[in-house]
């Protein structure tokens, strides 16, 4: 498939788990390990592609809302994700990323991530960016806390104003550029609290596609929509 633009960052929310299972008559974690298989097509097609950053919302500051027993379901698929594939993701040269906040994630989880993100540090190919126990009010909230405290440790005042790059470099997917093409499985036309400052400009992609469904010609279709697209970025053409 001939383009002309690549997106430089795709941020998914993976909707659809739920109803995928239900409409198989399996249980909510079934879709929920389906929609894990789902992530392995998409980087496989985003290396293709040559697309450098994915961000992934596998779960939201709000999702701790679900029963306890789905919460463990989807952290034990992360932790059982990085297990078995840390190995080829990191001979493919793709670079794990965490956004979220660290406190509530057990100790199992942070030392397998951490694990992960020092494993593969130096790869450049692609950024797989796991959004655990991400939201994005969370996310600016703390990063004026994160901004200060830099200022304090490099002794600047701390009463000049905050400049989007400052700001930009404390944010939970920094270094990550701002998200080109936002994609939400699923049907439903909501951005629920995901990468709200990175997504400033974002052209929205939705679909009717459950996650678990998603696969080479669901990016495809994705790409194409954002190849069409004319971005102004606030100016005139
Ligand atoms: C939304 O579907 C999905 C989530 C809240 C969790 C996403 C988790 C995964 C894709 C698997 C986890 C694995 C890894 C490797 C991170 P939903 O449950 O809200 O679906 P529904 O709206 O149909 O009920």
């Amino acid at each position: 498939m001939k383009l002309h633009t690549i997106p430089a960052h795709i941020a998914v929310i993976m909707d659809g788990n739920g109803r995928w299972a239900e409409n198989q008559g399996k249980k909510r974690t079934e879709g929920h390990r389906e929609g894990a298989n789902a992530i392995d097509r998409l980087l496989d097609v985003a290396l293709e592609y040559k697309i450098p950053n994915i961000s992934l919302y596998a779960f939201s500051t709000e999702n701790w809302k679900r029963p306890i027993t789905e919460i463990q379901a989807i952290f034990g698929l992360l932790v059982e994700f990085i297990e078995t594939r840390l190995d080829t993701i990191h001979a493919k040269g793709i670079r794990i990323h965490h956004s979220g906040a660290r406190n509530k994630l057990s100790k199992t989880v942070l030392k397998k991530i951490d694990h992960a993100m020092a494993v593969t540090k130096k790869n450049k190919k692609l950024t797989a960016n796991f959004c655990l126990n991400y939201g994005g009010h969370e996310e600016i909230l703390s990063n004026f806390s994160r901004v200060m405290a830099a200022r304090k440790a490099k002794k600047e005042t701390l009463d000049k104003p905050i400049s989007p790059k400052e700001f930009e470099k404390y944010l939970y997917t920094s270094p990550l550029p701002p998200v080109d093409l936002l994609i939400r499985t699923a049907g439903e036309q909501r951005i629920s609290n995901f990468l709200l400052w990175q997504s400033a400009y974002a052209e929205m992609y939705f679909t009717s596609t459950l996650w678990p469904d998603f696969g080479r010609t669901s990016l495809e279709e994705a790409l194409l929509f954002f190849d069409s697209r004319k971005r102004k970025f606030g100016g005139l053409l």
